[in-house]
């Protein structure tokens, strides 16, 4: 009589994808992607979430986002693998997420006589619970980095960073209840820690912070308001707004509310702790300066003698380019100092005294030796000045508006060395890796299905092959039924990215029948989805690149996500088949447009300002450092408001790896397409974000002008330089106009029929000519050019 009980138990764990609870004895596989909690509302998701090459965490999501918002974790600092790894909820009551192979790696240690369930409630909180609703464990009293409104911050629960935008390892910097019961953050990196809010030289009773309150609880509300039993609150820039919100220790140090807009699908910020990024301690690392600059948000750079570690890990800091040892007495080579003004170095002080002069201040460093690398010095209100001798050159950064001075202690033969530390170099973005298992699961044998089903009669008894295999059956073509449409569709907003078969693909385009474009790497076809989603599908042709490879690229462009990058909606691998998929713009390309003379001034502005967002989000924003190093009018496409969206980024790095060379930026072949390609190409120098600029600034051109640079190309030239025509073209009509709206009329597009705004076209072509300087350092960067344009936008 055990077969329709089997079958109900069978029917129980298969069915997760539209549940919100997991029963006792039962569990979730990382490799069915079914296999998560969904809450009731739809909302939020609990289930296995990929941070790398077969490296999975279990986490929950918020699902509304374009991609899935991860909010908690449970195993953040231990990944498991991708094959055999399971969270199960033991008979006993204990929650237990175990790798391939069994190994424990997370657990509740919980323990219960009663039964329990694990249920994921509306407002995001994972619970494991009695029949009666009594709390047994839940996640939000473990945070990881996000607070959720109504969740409570407590002296046992502290929200530390991830340690990268992509690697959600614990971080650096943390929230949290001190023993004096004020709330604080602080930096503790691997050898350094301190506390860099509120100021430390500034008492908590000062600030309105009370030391007496022992309660130790803060916590959000629904409408935008945080408050905390030390006295501190805040209220949101859209308080009292009733939205989805979320309160996070970013991994740059700075603590930021974001509240979900509907619209955009995106997260907005609405309040953020630091208002100067710089006063984060330890975020450059030792030996190096932070700047702030409105434009491009934090920089930092080496000091004078130094040199970076780790390019794509600033808070690893810079390292002696001299011997370290020729600084202390014994070894008798002459040291002195360098003066670098309005340069404060914070903490590492040896002690303080007062000084008369600055040569009293650097002897009390020389006394020091190498424990002395360098002084702060300062004028006090006793009309002297304040010394301080320092023992690590670290927290430096440099405000124009700070009074104190530093003299840095170095070898004189490397004071008098000319080379001087590359001031404001672009901020190399936080390392975007994906983590990697070590221990890879071999491939399952034959019989996993049995395995599996085996599994999930555990506790039931004698095992009927015939009656699984039956039931199995029925389960499979039950599944595809209408009525799990809605489900399907719940696990497609949850998971964002997607992974697609080839013959899906194959039927999506009728057999890769409608070409709609051709390009480098490959042809693009027009699919429709199954969910009816009309799709742009690439089919690259150069299917060089390991699987493992093409999925470490794929994963960090999917991640990339502005509103003037083209949607990445997910992507095929099998075999030698490398397809990406992307969303559709119904408007085609700039090229077409521009050829069929579909643009006024207004839109051709604006897809201009776009344009440079999307590319300045590309090279500066701090997710990934991506040279497109193909920008030009077909790789441009407008969607249905002719927005333009930046199309076929990332795929230099997904085509013949081999071509980068080991270095961060040596591409050894010409890439990019004639016409719009820097000089740097054909020199062959170092590639830069700066090829892109120039080719943004042919593109410009183009628009203003309406000619391709490929039309005033010159017959001879095989060396690539034809594209330089329409430059100089630009440059002579400028040079001999007697006035500034004399030279506009004649570059200005004719089909434009006067139709246009001067002031705009003088700052597009004004930009785009600096962007085609021969010399990279001459040309803005992106964001440079946004902030240009932007001043004449309407
Ligand atoms: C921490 O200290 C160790 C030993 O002195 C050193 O090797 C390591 O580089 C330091 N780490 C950082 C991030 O400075
Ligand atoms: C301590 O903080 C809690 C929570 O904010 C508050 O309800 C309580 O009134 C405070 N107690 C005192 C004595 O201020
Ligand atoms: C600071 O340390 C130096 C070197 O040890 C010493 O000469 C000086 O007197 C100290 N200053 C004070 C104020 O203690
Ligand atoms: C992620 O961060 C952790 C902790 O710092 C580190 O051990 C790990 O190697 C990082 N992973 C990658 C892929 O960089």
């Amino acid at each position: 009589m055990h077969i329709p009980l089997f079958l109900l138990f069978l029917f129980i764990s298969n069915s997760f994808a539209a549940t919100d609870t997991l029963p006792e004895g039962s569990s979730l596989s990382v490799e069915k992607t079914t296999d998560q909690l969904l809450s009731s509302n739809g909302d939020f998701s609990a289930g296995f979430f990929q941070v790398g090459d077969n490296a999975f965490c279990f986490a929950v999501c918020f699902t509304r986002s374009k991609r899935p918002t991860v909010l908690w974790m449970a195993n953040r600092d231990f990944p498991v693998n991708g094959r055999g790894s399971l969270l199960s909820l033991w008979k006993d009551g204990n929650l237990v997420l175990t790798d391939a192979g069994g190994t424990v790696i997370w657990t509740t240690a919980t323990l219960s006589s009663s039964q329990l369930h694990l249920n994921l409630r509306n407002d995001g909180n994972l619970v494991l619970q009695t029949s009666k609703r009594t709390v047994v464990w839940q996640s939000f009293d473990s945070p990881t980095d996000t607070l959720l409104p109504t969740q409570k911050l407590t002296e046992r629960a502290s929200l530390v960073s991830s340690r990268s935008v992509t690697n959600h390892s614990s971080g650096f910097y943390k929230l949290y209840f001190d023993n004096d019961n004020v709330l604080r953050l602080l930096y503790k990196g691997p050898n350094l820690s301190s506390v860099y809010w509120p100021e430390s030289w500034r008492l908590p009773i000062d600030i309105g912070r009370s030391t007496y309150n022992v309660t130790k609880t803060a916590v959000l509300d629904s409408i935008g308001g945080f408050s905390s039993s030390d006295g501190y609150s805040f209220r949101s820039t859209d308080y009292p707004k009733k939205v989805y919100r979320r309160l996070k220790m970013d991994p740059d140090g700075n603590l930021r509310l974001y509240s979900f807009n509907e619209k955009s699908e995106m997260w907005d910020m609405t309040w953020q702790i630091i208002k100067q990024p710089c006063t984060v301690h330890g975020i450059c690392g030792a030996n190096s300066m932070c700047s702030e600059d409105h434009v491009t948000g934090r920089t930092c750079y080496c000091l004078k003698g130094f040199r970076v570690k780790d390019p794509n890990d600033w808070t690893r800091g810079c390292v002696p380019e001299f011997d370290p040892s020729h600084l202390s007495c014994e070894s008798g080579v002459a040291v002195g100092f360098l003066h670098l003004g309005h340069t404060e170095l914070y903490g590492y002080d040896w002690n303080v005294t007062r000084v008369s002069s600055l040569k009293e201040c650097q002897n009390l460093c020389l006394q020091l030796c190498d424990k002395c690398q360098g002084v702060q010095f300062k004028f006090n209100e006793f009309s002297t000045y304040n010394c301080y001798p320092k023992t690590m050159v670290f927290n430096g950064r440099d405000p124009p508006n700070f009074d104190g001075e530093l003299y840095l202690k170095l070898p004189k033969y490397v004071l008098r060395s000319s080379a001087e530390p590359r001031k404001h170099s672009p901020m190399k973005c936080p390392a975007v890796l994906s983590q990697q298992l070590k221990t890879f699961y071999h491939e399952p044998e034959k019989n996993s299905t049995l395995s599996f089903l085996v599994w999930f009669s555990f506790g039931i008894g004698v095992l009927e092959l015939s009656t699984v295999c039956l039931v199995w059956f029925f389960l499979f073509r039950t599944s595809k039924s209408p009525d799990t449409a809605d489900q399907q569709r719940h696990l497609v907003s949850a998971t964002g990215f997607q992974r697609f078969d080839y013959a899906e693909l194959k039927t999506a385009t009728k057999g890769f029948r409608e070409e709609v474009g051709r390009g480098a790497g490959g042809v693009v076809y027009k699919g429709t989805l199954y969910d009816n989603r009309v799709a742009a599908i690439k089919r690259l042709s150069e299917a060089t690149q390991g699987e493992a490879e093409f999925l470490a690229e794929i994963s960090t462009i999917g991640m990339l996500n502005h509103m003037n990058l083209i949607d990445m909606w997910g992507y095929c691998v099998e075999g030698k088949h490398r397809l990406l998929v992307y969303e559709y713009m119904e408007h085609g390309s700039l090229a077409d447009n521009l050829l069929a003379n579909a643009l006024d001034w207004k839109k051709r502005f604006n897809v201009a300002l776009g344009t440079a967002r999307g590319l300045a989000y590309l090279h500066e924003e701090c997710l990934e450092w991506i040279l497109h190093c193909d920008v030009k009018p077909q790789n441009i496409l407008l969607d249905s408001d002719f927005q333009p969206k930046v199309a076929d980024f990332g795929l230099s790095k997904l085509l013949n790896r081999d071509d980068r060379g080991s270095g961060n930026s040596n591409f050894s072949r010409i890439r990019g397409t004639r016409g719009y390609m820097a000089p740097e190409w054909v020199y062959n120098l170092r590639i830069t974000s700066k090829v892109d600029v120039y080719s943004y600034g042919i593109v410009v051109l183009e628009m203003v002008s309406g000619r391709s640079p490929m039309e005033i190309q010159s017959v001879e030239n095989s060396r690539g330089i034809d594209q330089w025509r329409l430059v100089t073209w630009a440059k002579e009509k400028i040079k001999h106009a007697p006035t500034r709206e004399f030279w506009i009329e004649e570059i200005i597009d004719p089909k434009l029929e006067g139709e246009y705004e001067v002031s705009q076209v003088e700052i597009l072509v004004k930009v785009a000519l600096q962007c085609v300087q021969d010399d990279m350092n001459e040309r803005p960067s992106m964001s440079q050019v946004v902030e240009m344009l932007l001043s004449q936008a309407r």
